[in-house]
């Protein structure tokens, strides 16, 4: 997601085609507040959601959004597809607008998915130092041995990347089901952790991300608002606060 950061001067002289100099004297002349606030530097920094008014009058205010949606199979995360479903088609109507897809889920993999038109929110949970935890219940098509735990903490080599894996929580429930939480998202990373034991993966659902559980009311392809607490939970975990 590209930073929607930009300097003052820029975007004013952008949203009603003047130069910077006419934007100075705007200023000059008390004429632009940002969030509330007199603005008297043409440089300054406006982040994504700053409310910018001319003369009392709206010039930018953009509304951070947070959806939570139950992906479904067959389903790709991505906000177009020529040939699949995706999950922006998901969304109804006018819902999906100006939205990205915050991590993404296998195509045949359900489960929580986010969906944000908060860049910065969303870089914050999926950067590789993040330590936001991601859950998911995984059906394996053979039996879990109890040495596949310690592997999974211990962190396994991917030649491709040429990393090691962080340590990953492997808690088994049967002879076939265990929940896996990870702090990363490799490609394909649980089915290439269990495919070191030639273990496929049948089914992988994701059932939470950090404090945030899937929705229980939300049946497949459904969708709902984040709440404010949900949001706020989450951009304190993914920056490392506790509330
Ligand atoms: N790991 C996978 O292999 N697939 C997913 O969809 C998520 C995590």
């Amino acid at each position: 997601m590209p930073s929607k950061r930009t300097r003052l001067d820029r975007l004013i002289s952008a949203e009603l085609k003047v130069n910077r100099g006419e934007v100075r004297l705007m200023l000059a002349r008390q004429r632009i507040t940002v969030n509330g606030v007199l603005a008297t530097a043409a440089n300054q920094v406006i982040e994504e959601f700053c409310h910018v008014t001319l003369d009392g009058k709206t010039l930018r205010a953009k509304t951070p959004r947070y959806l939570m949606l139950h992906k479904p199979k067959a389903v790709v995360s991505a906000t177009s597809d020529d040939e699949h479903t995706t999950v922006v088609d998901l969304l109804r109507d006018k819902d999906g607008e100006g939205l990205h897809i915050v991590g993404r889920l296998d195509y045949n993999s359900t489960g929580l998915i986010l969906l944000t038109n908060n860049g910065r929110w969303s870089r914050q949970l999926t950067a590789p130092e993040s330590r936001v935890q991601k859950h998911y219940r995984v059906t394996l098509e053979n039996p879990i041995q109890e040495e596949y735990v310690e592997a999974f903490k211990k962190g396994m080599y991917f030649a491709y990347e040429q990393i090691t894996t962080k340590p990953a929580n492997l808690r088994i429930i049967h002879s076939h089901l265990a929940d896996v939480s990870l702090t990363e998202g490799r490609y394909h990373q649980i089915k290439r952790m269990f495919g070191y034991f030639q273990n496929p993966v049948s089914d992988l659902h994701r059932t939470a991300i950090g404090s945030l559980s899937l929705d229980p009311a939300l049946a497949e392809g459904e969708y709902r608002n984040l709440t404010a607490l949900e949001v706020s939970e989450l951009t304190a975990l993914s920056e490392g606060l506790s509330i």
